[in-house]
């Protein structure tokens, strides 16, 4: 059985004093929790921070983007090697707000991907289609080319521990989430992809979650379903109570 996995990506939200109070009442309440992995993903200010504050917690960091190169004259970019440094185990790679508002590609997504497997960081990695996509019925395809060529050239041993977060475009930060049945859909469809680029037991084994609007008033019906293996969780993520009851609503699921 995968294990469950939520992340919270708090996008472009708190300050320091804000991040260290929310993680406050996060280990407070979530301290017990063992069979699921809990990570957030603060904007890079609150990084090191947060990292001395969840040392020796259950809760994991991770970093919302980084730059492909290691090191050198690359003005405003992070290197996957200074995310492990500052604490990181995970890092949020292609998020369709980075695909939309910054125009990054596949191409970049595959260059980011590869370097954050070399630094041992656990890409979580995002796909998804927009509304328009959706409804010209487009919705395998554009996750196809996503997965295709964001994951080229990669061996089975590199791709095995990454997660993959179905993000639909559409629903993100509008309250509209995806049913579970539509979720569900595209994320068997995406598993069914991994077996055949890779093989049924790598496939079997990565995990994925579903990202867009995700509420404690949701999770139940989404994590029941056999292919959503936890949840990206943005809005929701910035308050200790709605994260905290998405994290516990899961136990009986994990
Ligand atoms: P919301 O949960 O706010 O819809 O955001 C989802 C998301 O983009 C997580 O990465």
């Amino acid at each position: 059985m995968r294990r469950l996995i939520i992340a919270g990506n708090w996008k472009m939200n708190k300050t320091i004093k804000e991040g260290e109070d929310l993680i406050v009442s996060f280990k407070r309440r979530l301290y017990n929790i063992e069979n699921i992995d809990i990570v957030l993903c603060p904007p890079y200010t609150l990084l090191s921070s947060l990292s001395d504050m969840l040392i020796s917690s259950n809760i994991k960091l991770g970093a919302q983007d980084l730059f492909w190169e290691n090191k050198g004259a690359y003005t405003g970019k992070i290197s996957a090697s200074q995310l492990k440094d500052v604490g990181c185990q995970y890092v949020i790679i292609g998020h369709s707000e980075r695909r939309h508002y910054f125009g990054e590609t596949d191409e970049m997504v595959n260059k980011k991907i590869k370097a954050a497997i070399k630094s041992a960081l656990v890409p979580i990695v995002c796909v998804g289609e927009t509304l328009s996509q959706r409804e010209q019925n487009q919705t395998f395809e554009v996750i196809k080319g996503q997965i295709q060529e964001g994951f080229k050239d990669f061996s089975q041993e590199e791709i095995k521990n990454l997660v993959i977060a179905y993000e639909p475009v559409w629903a993100i930060g509008t309250g509209r989430n995806a049913t579970a049945e539509q979720a569900e859909e595209v994320q068997v469809y995406i598993r069914n992809l991994l077996a055949e680029i890779y093989d049924k037991d790598i496939a079997q084994g990565i995990r994925i979650q579903y990202g867009g609007s995700v509420k404690p008033e949701n999770i139940e019906q989404l994590i029941q379903q056999p292919d959503i293996d936890g949840a990206l969780v943005g809005g929701a993520s910035l308050e200790a109570d709605s994260f905290s009851q998405i994290i516990e609503k899961c136990i009986p699921f994990s």
